[in-house]
């Protein structure tokens, strides 16, 4: 008796426990160093696009495409980063070179994107009550500027006669431009989805093949962000383990991003360019000759442990940070999950250390106080939005004798207003000291401490200072003399 009732509470847990790690329909459930869920709702398969990304798929939807693309033969747009073309072979001698506009993108973008939020579950009421949120809670007068909608907003075929992608149009009635109009009525910015091989990652059009007419048909609907997905892509378009002149931006990986830049580049209107590649193919060395930003990993979850793994490996590509250049942390999970306050803190004032974009990904609406404070935090988005200092905080050793984390506890930066410290309290201790003259840019001697959060002076110290920072918060200090 006692055996069975152990056994039926077991079988119990287990569901609990499946459905409760199950991902969304298209979400992603494995890939090198995925730190989320893996199983998939009934009737799903967790299935493999590449080493770096699986998802859940239909059961019975057929497997990616893998039928060669034609190669587009245009692309003949300026060069202004030329790179060494001498011993390039094929695609690579050709590929276009011109690089992003530097029209927008100076500091990461901040907004809003339909996927953590809704997933494929998209429609016009849900993107533009988005924008309307931007307005009535103050998310556009702290600088939010994007409203993106992700994948799903089209139908499954292209216009047989134009070859168009055609928006969904039970889902977007007013079609595409309509919604962009009525973004911009608000004076905020409009951004969509594609995808960098013959389908997007929920199966609908993708514009591999097609970058000119596509980036056209964007322009004429008035986009002004372009997320570039990486599925579904080709057997002809993959790379071998090192890339063409050493180079990953001769890859394979890299020109199918390329091209969409030229694409964009001919249509005279300004994109800002965000490649979703997932950390492949070593983006973060050759991401700014074609884009914004580059995302560094597969998707985020809203966990403690996407966080901390996000920051580790960021933390070893910030050479690649600066105007223009921004390494992309994925979509923010604030108001998703059971993240604690402290740990959506720490998600929020890392993302704006590091300056990645900050594209909010959650039902607006249902936001509580305590969490629009922190996505609003003016010190914070002025530090990330910083005019005058493109590159991020680094991590830094707060005493001589501090031992080494993964990932770091202690970054400082610069801004427009001086030097900052950031403490991303991982462990368990919470006393926090760091020793002024152990802060890149200070010296021994005394200074101003000043609070980010709280926008209060907390008072002058000599030598250092030491402060309380809860169980996965992070504090924001700007520190300035004495
Ligand atoms: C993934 C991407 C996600 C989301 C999803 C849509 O590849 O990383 O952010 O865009 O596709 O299918």
């Amino acid at each position: 008796m006692a055996a069975a009732s152990t056994l039926l509470y077991g079988s119990v847990l287990a569901g609990l426990f499946t459905s409760a790690l199950a991902q969304s329909e298209y979400g992603q459930c494995g890939g090198v160093n995925w730190t989320g869920g893996t199983t998939c709702p009934d009737g799903w398969v967790c299935t493999s696009m590449n080493p770096y990304y699986s998802q859940c798929l239909e059961s019975t939807s057929t497997a990616p495409s893998t039928t060669p693309t034609t190669i587009p033969t245009t692309s003949t747009a300026p060069t202004t980063t030329a790179s060494s073309t001498s011993t390039l072979t094929g695609i690579a001698a050709s590929a276009p070179t011109i690089g992003p506009s530097h029209d927008v993108g100076k500091t990461p973008a901040l907004g809003w994107n339909s996927w953590n939020a809704y997933g494929c579950n998209i429609n016009e009421d849900k993107i533009l009550a988005a924008a309307n949120q931007f307005i009535s809670l103050g998310l556009a007068k702290a600088g939010y500027q994007y409203i993106n909608i992700d994948d799903c907003w089209s139908v499954m075929t292209r216009n047989a006669s134009t070859g168009r992608i055609i928006p969904d149009p039970a889902k977007f009635p007013d079609g595409i431009s309509g919604v962009a109009s009525q973004v911009h009525a608000l004076g905020l910015k409009f951004g969509i989805y594609s995808d960098a091989g013959t389908a997007t990652c929920a199966g609908f059009p993708g514009s591999l093949g097609n970058e000119e007419l596509d980036a056209t048909t964007f322009a004429e609907w008035g986009v002004d962000y372009l997320k570039y997905d990486n599925c579904n892509v080709p057997a002809n378009w993959t790379d071998a383990s090192t890339p063409p002149d050493g180079d990953w931006y001769n890859s394979n990986s890299a020109i199918r991003y390329r091209q969409m830049t030229a694409a964009m580049n001919e249509t005279g209107r300004p994109f800002q360019f965000n490649l979703c590649i997932w950390g492949n193919a070593n983006v973060w060395d050759w991401g700014a000759r074609v884009g914004h930003s580059w995302r560094m990993s597969g998707d985020s979850s809203a966990s403690w442990s996407y966080i901390t793994s996000i920051i580790t490996t960021n933390v070893q590509h910030l050479d690649s940070i600066d105007f223009y250049s921004h390494n992309d942390m994925d979509m923010m999970e604030i108001g998703n999950g059971d993240l604690t306050i402290q740990e959506q803190r720490t998600h929020f004032a890392a993302w704006a250390f590091l300056k990645s974009p900050i594209l909010l990904g959650t039902d607006l609406g249902q936001l509580n106080t305590t969490q629009l404070a922190i996505i609003t935090n003016a010190e914070l988005l002025a530090f990330h939005q910083d005019t005058t200092v493109g590159t991020p905080a680094r991590p830094f050793a707060p005493t001589p004798s501090a031992p080494t984390t993964s990932p770091p506890q202690f970054y400082s930066g610069t801004s427009a207003k001086g030097t900052h410290v950031f403490i991303v309290n991982t462990g368990n201790a919470t006393s926090k000291t760091f020793d002024f003259a152990n802060v890149p840019g200070l010296g021994s001697g005394s200074y101003k401490v000043h609070d980010m959060w709280t926008g209060k002076d907390v008072g002058t110290f000599a030598t250092s200072y030491t402060t309380t920072v809860d169980t996965h918060d992070t504090a924001a200090f700007l520190v300035t003399a004495a």
